[in-house]
């Protein structure tokens, strides 16, 4: 694991977006895996920002998000659909064609996960998997206790992530119970991943997920097994180091 040491969140959130850029203009077609979340804000709010200066192309660029709540539409302004609508697909030129994020509504949800890794599988696999980690090191919305071998499936959230999640939302009634995430070998199957880590309250994790033991119960201590992660993270999430 080859972790980068930035001063604060926005030099987090810089290196991210010239590591992607870059990425995304060295190649003639690039599968990325996107995360939503607080943590890769600043991450797309450069990758615009470049967009609209350097003009770089996004056409040759399919996505797959990571993870959607479960009962949210797309219009619904805490969906991840428009997280992503929001923070970056509108403001690049990717085709519509080519984003994908699981779909939290259909009518078979069990379905919907076998099709989910039937169409990253069918397009190739993902080249660069962009992840945050949540405080209880969960990579996804894959929860502690969640087996390593798990692909796409429906999750219930548990408590701690309905809390940390619920200042997006105006009550913490409104703050989804489930959720569809890629699975745990679904995120490690991709080519290379990236994770992103700021902030005082990442700290407790960043030191397991350096430090600590293979365990189910902590899901990200699984990418110490994975041959090519690059991790940003800044001074106040490493501070337990
Ligand atoms: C959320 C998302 C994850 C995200 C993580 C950290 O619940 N499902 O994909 O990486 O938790 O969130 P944040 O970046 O807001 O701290």
């Amino acid at each position: 694991m080859e972790v980068i040491k930035v001063k604060n969140y926005n030099e987090m959130s810089k290196k991210a977006a010239e590591y992607i850029i870059s990425k995304v203009r060295s190649s003639n077609r690039i599968h990325l895996g996107l995360a939503t979340g607080g943590t890769p804000l600043g991450l797309y709010k450069y990758m615009v920002l470049d967009f609209h200066k350097n003009k770089t192309d996004y056409r040759h660029v399919t996505s797959f998000n990571l993870d959607e709540y479960v009962g949210l539409s797309e219009e619904n302004p805490n969906s991840y659909h428009y997280y992503m609508k929001e923070n970056l697909f509108s403001h690049i030129n990717i085709l519509d064609s080519n984003v994908h994020l699981p779909d939290g509504n259909g009518v078979s949800l069990q379905k919907e996960c076998v099709q989910y890794d039937k169409l990253i599988k069918e397009c190739g696999g993902i080249d660069v998997q962009v992840l945050g980690i949540g405080q209880n090191g969960h990579i996804g919305f894959n929860e502690p206790g969640t087996s390593f071998g798990t692909k796409t499936h429906v999750v219930k959230l548990t408590e701690s992530t309905r809390q940390a999640n619920k200042h997006f939302f105006n009550h913490m009634d409104e703050v989804p119970t489930h959720a569809i995430t890629m699975g745990i070998q679904s995120i490690m199957n991709s080519r290379e991943i990236l994770l992103l880590a700021s902030g005082i309250e990442k700290s407790a994790a960043m030191h397991k997920l350096l430090h600590g033991d293979l365990n189910e119960q902590f899901p990200a201590s699984i990418l110490q097994l994975h041959p090519n992660v690059t991790v940003i993270a800044d001074l106040q999430s490493l501070s337990s180091q």
